[in-house]
């Protein structure tokens, strides 16, 4: 097939968007894991046999005596008396069977630095890694923050912590110092791993030097570990800090695989909720790696011998967490890892390396999908694509347009698309197209995957045979959250507690469609995605009203053609600040306080906000005053005159920008 851009291409996706579903190409089908929609029903009639069945492609030191324990929802236990290490099934397992000198990741830097790290090296460095955090008094148990660019050591960090028990902790490197703290005090860390600085475009940008500041009001933590990455120099603490090189050259090089319990804490990951305080995830061994392997051989159709897999998310993520490290090695998979963004060193990088690594399934947002449009096809079309068979989506809802253009420009017409639904609670894919079954419809999630129940119910939570509703799951799921981590009560109460204790209330809106598939809408709760990362506004706002003289703030999502959804912040200064030039100045204070991500995209100064009587923000009209959207009931407000002046201050910052 011609490669197709400019007019012919937008002729053509105008033509495609006529186009109902999208069945997989005969030969896909015939090839695929999946060929048969039968597995549905047969996972339905059984589900626990079902998964016993996913849970017994792990290797088990004990296998389990009990598949599942629910009789304390929504405490969920999985393969009782179970025991499995979960380094073991990444790693050992394939050196064991020969397959020591298969690539496990083709990692290649910023800088065009390219490393083969084979099943066999990483092996060999976990175990030195879990000797050195061993060395250092970590043990099973002990929270370890682990605060990387992505760069081979931070696969080497997760699994020796793994290895060992200690459930790690990574904050996504975008983050600020300060969110590493903070995360660090709630989970109690006892050591963190980090870097001297990180590679961003070409430039060193310090971390242990920024980290260092926050760390010394945290009593538990005992060590920092410094990877050396640049070169660049950082202040190192006598006694607390050490070199991630040197401990690992002083270690013991054989640190075998003890198993753990099935429920033993794998580990802590942070994201966003309604409050400012984020939630701690905790997930669990067994279970999580069942669902980890399951979903990323069946959805990914994944044949460990011939395919080569990226998934370009960063391992901060959920995302990075399940479809970089633990399910494509467990599968024993080849997988692409790049340290840099989409656009750098130029915009065609992400294609170059498909083509380099004959990449065959290729995995990621639909934000990155929206500015790899907005680039032209011309930079894919430089590249071989024809490697790829199959293509996946994940973190926000993808729309038609983009998924059409994802499918025929970098997909060369000829990959199916797995739209994925799922979330860090979920810990593995729940929603999601069958490559070699399905018949897809562009921006649909379609259906649960075999051994998932997932419901679109109205607000008393009866289901909705069609129509939109909110998105629940009906029964326990291996790799399900087990709580929040040091809050069981914020657990039940944030997903728990709307239709019992055995509804899980996933946070999102959705539609049923007549044929009974399922189309994601986006948060119900004051949770923004921006490019498919989630903030929490409550959390946005704290930050902002941190910052000397700001009296109070809103801040609410604004759709946005690249990002999907875009953060408005309004504003209020206390009497006689001058708000000239302080824009600027915020948007800094907000990346120091939670990270770069979280940077309003606009910020409307206003003397007060739209209130009731009783004084509660009403931050509905001011979506609607963000969107555009003619304002629903003002008759509450105790200033109605303010709508008018904000709609006003918001369509001239509209004006100035375009
Ligand atoms: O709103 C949904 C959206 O991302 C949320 C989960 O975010 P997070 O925990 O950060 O995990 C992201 C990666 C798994 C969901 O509640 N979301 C995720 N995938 C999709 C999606 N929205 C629509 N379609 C998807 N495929």
């Amino acid at each position: 097939m011609s490669k197709l851009s400019g007019d012919a291409l937008e002729h053509r996706l105008e033509e495609l968007l006529r186009t109902g579903s999208f069945p997989p190409p005969p030969e896909f089908a015939q090839n695929a894991l999946w060929k048969d929609p039968s597995v549905v029903a047969q996972a339905e009639a059984d589900p626990l046999a079902w998964w016993e069945a996913q849970a017994d492609a792990l290797d088990w030191e004990r296998r389990w005596d009990t598949v599942l324990d629910w009789s304390d929802p929504p405490f969920a236990k999985w393969f009782i008396g179970g025991r499995i290490n979960a380094s073991y099934n990444c790693l050992d397992r394939h050196v064991e069977a020969g397959l020591g000198d298969r690539v496990a990741f083709h990692w290649v830097g910023e800088e065009g630095e390219a490393r083969t790290l084979t099943y066999g090296w990483l092996h060999q460095e976990v175990q030195k890694a879990a000797n050195a955090l061993k060395a250092l008094g970590i043990g099973a148990g002990d929270v370890v923050g682990i605060y990387l660019p992505m760069i081979p050591e931070v696969v080497v960090a997760m699994l020796a912590c793994a290895r060992i028990g200690a459930p790690h902790n990574v904050v996504f490197g975008g983050f600020s110092a300060e969110a590493v703290r903070e995360r660090m005090e709630f989970s109690e860390a006892k050591a963190l791993i980090t870097v001297d600085a990180a590679r961003r475009r070409g430039k060193a940008a310090p971390v242990k030097a920024e980290v260092d500041g926050h760390m010394t009001s945290l009593d538990r933590l005992e060590h920092i570990v410094v990877v050396r990455n640049t070169g660049t120099e950082c202040p190192m603490t006598e006694g607390r800090d050490v070199w991630w090189d040197q401990i690992l050259a002083a270690a013991d090089p054989v640190c075998p695989a003890e198993g753990f319990d099935a429920e033993h804490p794998l580990y802590v990951l942070y994201t966003s909720g309604s409050t400012a305080k984020p939630k701690g995830i905790l997930h669990t061994t067994g279970g999580y790696l069942t669902c980890a392997a399951y979903t990323h051989r069946h959805v990914f159709d994944l044949k460990p011998e011939q395919d080569v897999f990226w998934c370009s998310a960063d391992v901060g993520w959920v995302t990075g967490h399940t479809y970089i490290v633990y399910g494509p090695l467990m599968n024993g998979a080849t997988s692409v890892m790049y340290e840099g963004a989409p656009d750098y060193p130029h915009r065609a990088i992400w294609w170059e390396l498909c083509e380099r690594f004959g990449v065959t399934i290729f995995y990621t947002a639909p934000t990155a999908i929206r500015a790899c449009m907005s680039w032209g096809a011309e930079e894919p079309n430089k590249h071989d694509l024809s490697s790829l068979r199959l293509l996946g989506s994940v973190g926000e809802p993808i729309n038609p347009k983009a998924w059409l253009w994802y499918q025929q420009v970098i997909g060369g017409g000829r990959c199916p698309i797995v739209d994925t639904w799922w979330q860090t609670e979920t810990g593995a894919i729940m929603i999601s197209p069958m490559p070699g079954v399905t018949a897809a419809k562009p921006g649909s999630a379609m259906r649960p995957l075999p051994g998932i129940t997932a419901d679109v119910v109205d607000n008393e939570g009866n289901p909705i045979s069609e129509g939109q509703g909110l998105l629940v799951i009906r029964r326990p799921w291996p790799s399900m959250l087990r709580t929040l981590y040091k809050d069981p009560d914020r657990y039940v109460e944030t997903y728990w507690n709307r239709f019992g204790r055995d509804v899980y209330v996933v946070g999102d809106a959705a539609r049923m469609d007549a044929d009974g598939d399922i189309w994601i809408l986006g948060r119900i709760d004051d949770v923004i995605n921006v490019s498919g990362h989630r903030l929490s506004t409550a959390e946005v706002e704290s930050a902002i009203v941190s910052y000397p003289h700001v009296a109070e703030a809103a801040v609410v999502a604004q759709s946005d053609d690249l990002t999907g959804q875009a953060i408005v912040a309004f504003v209020t200064p206390e009497e006689g600040l001058d708000t000239d030039g302080l824009d600027d100045k915020i948007r800094e204070h907000i990346a120091e306080v939670i990270g770069k991500l979280a940077r309003p995209k606009r910020i409307i100064w206003t003397h007060d906000l739209p209130k009731t009587r009783s004084g509660k923000i009403m931050r509905r009209l001011l979506r609607d005053i963000a969107e555009g959207r003619e304002l629903g009931d003002v008759t509450t407000l105790r200033d109605p005159t303010i709508m008018a002046s904000l709609t006003e201050r918001i369509a001239a910052r509209q004006h100035e920008e375009d």
